[in-house]
């Protein structure tokens, strides 16, 4: 699969069947992540892999509620990765103070996608989830009151005729330009 072949059949996957995930797998997925680039080389990131069922589904029950159901299908999934949002480099702090950049945001976004790259290598489907319950989340799992959580990811295997839908995205002239704006 060349990288145009695995970004397209890269999608958010919202039913996944009953079969946990693979360690050897998560591995892989978690060294993907690792090789990512950031800013400053500062890595600011820790993945909370959820992989107990127990824990898995308090942590996939904070993504929705009966307000929102969004996210309902969130505790089908084998797995769930939470980002950790860590604190940069001082240099990268100095240099996000200064330019008024959120470079810890970026670098999250990077791995999301990086994770959920190669999740689709691996046979896997992912949803990259914008909508939880953070307090709730960080209380689940012990983390620190004081960090963000940048991204919860689901992770699992979809259904066997779960289909690869059409990419609905703006147009090229929409969303590129050369020269100007
Ligand atoms: C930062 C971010 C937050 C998202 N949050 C949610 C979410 O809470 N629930 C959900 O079902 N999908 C969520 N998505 C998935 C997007 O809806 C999806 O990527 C977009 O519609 C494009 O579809 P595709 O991923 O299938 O290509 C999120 C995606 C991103 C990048």
């Amino acid at each position: 699969m060349n990288f145009t072949e695995l970004a397209l059949k890269r999608q958010s996957v919202r039913e996944y069947i009953n079969k946990p995930v693979e360690q050897e797998k998560i591995n892989k997925i978690i060294e993907a992540c690792r090789i990512a680039p950031s800013a400053s080389n500062s890595q600011p990131w820790h993945i909370i892999m959820v992989t107990n069922t127990e824990i898995k589904n308090k942590v996939a029950k904070a993504t929705y509620s009966n307000a929102v159901s969004f996210n309902k299908f969130a505790p089908q999934a084998g797995a769930i990765a939470v980002i950790v949002i860590e604190k940069p480099r001082i240099i990268t702090q100095v240099g996000g103070f200064l330019k008024n950049r959120e470079f810890p945001l970026i670098d999250i976004g990077i791995i999301s996608e990086h994770f959920c790259l190669k999740a689709t290598e691996l046979g896997l489907g992912t949803c990259m989830l914008g909508w939880f319950n953070e307090k709730k989340i960080k209380h689940i799992l012990n983390i620190p009151k004081k960090k963000r959580i940048g991204l919860v990811i689901t992770l699992g295997y979809a259904p066997d005729d779960y289909k690869l839908r059409e990419k609905i995205r703006k147009e090229t002239n929409e969303i590129s330009s050369y020269n100007k704006y």
